[in-house]
């Protein structure tokens, strides 16, 4: 399987300029990294202008969320909200859900679990965050964690998991106020953990085929050791993605890694 490296812009660039001229550069390396799948997600602005300038599908786009709301229920009553429709119709195909910083705004697992339908039944891989606020030396990281996921999955038809790539982020990890990122042994741990609850929501057959991201202070220094001793899928990565030498040398270093 391709690794997948995901870029989460969260609310930068400030500008469309600098959104192409990053989409760009980025997209330029991707070109070149064969054994990887490379996904951008900007804010929903910059989609239109940047699926303009994707070519072939080599560096594919997503967004940063999408409503759970039926749009052609109550006539799209939902201001502010994007449908998964709307980002089908532009051509995007990934949707980071769950979210650290959304479920800090107070996002729920059930309005995580209505989004991961709506994005699901709309053809869109859904790149799902879970990730404990702590690792506390008595253990309560594991009870959060499976109730995190089931919570967060609640309802979702066992098929549409096809659709879905888990990301593992301990907030812990995660953006400009963290402490450090994960170690590879510790992501190997949670992976294992996550394939078990998942596996009693799909079968244990099923879970093996979620692809696992890790994602928290990424950089091209401890990227590779995620992808090897870490047996990551894949990385979600935040401010390193904005970086566009530095993300192309977290691409280079993933398409790298003989599977
Ligand atoms: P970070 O963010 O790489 O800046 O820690 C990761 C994320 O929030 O997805």
């Amino acid at each position: 399987m391709k690794k997948i490296i995901v870029a989460n812009w969260k609310m930068n660039p400030q500008n469309r300029e600098d959104a192409k001229s990053i989409f760009r550069k980025i997209q330029k390396v991707a070109e070149e990294c064969r054994n990887v799948k490379t996904v951008v997600c900007p804010p929903f602005v910059f989609l239109s202008d940047l699926q303009k300038l994707a070519r072939n599908g080599e560096c594919a786009l997503g967004a940063q969320d999408v409503s759970g709301e039926d749009a052609l229920k109550d006539q799209g009553a939902h201001t502010g909200e994007i449908s998964a429709e709307m980002l089908r119709s532009l051509g995007v195909r990934f949707v980071i859900l769950g979210h650290s910083e959304q479920r800090a705004q107070g996002e729920t697992d059930e309005e995580v679990s209505r989004k991961i339908k709506a994005a699901t039944r709309g053809g869109m891989m859904a790149i799902v965050c879970v990730g404990e606020r702590v690792r506390d030396a008595e253990g309560e990281y594991i009870h959060f964690i499976q109730d995190e996921i089931r919570g967060s999955f609640a309802g979702v038809s066992p098929k549409n998991f096809s659709r879905v790539i888990i990301a593992y982020e301990p907030v812990w990890a995660v953006g400009p106020r963290a402490e450090k990122a994960d170690t590879p042994d510790g992501l190997f741990e949670m992976t294992i953990l996550i394939r078990k609850t998942l596996g009693k929501l799909i079968g244990q057959k099923s879970a093996l085929t979620v692809p696992i991201l890790y994602g928290g202070s990424v950089n091209e220094e401890n990227a590779r050791a995620f992808l090897t001793a870490g047996h990551a899928d894949g990385l979600l990565v935040g401010r390193a993605s904005l970086h566009p030498d530095v993300f192309g040398r977290i691409l280079k270093a993933a398409n790298s890694i003989k599977s």
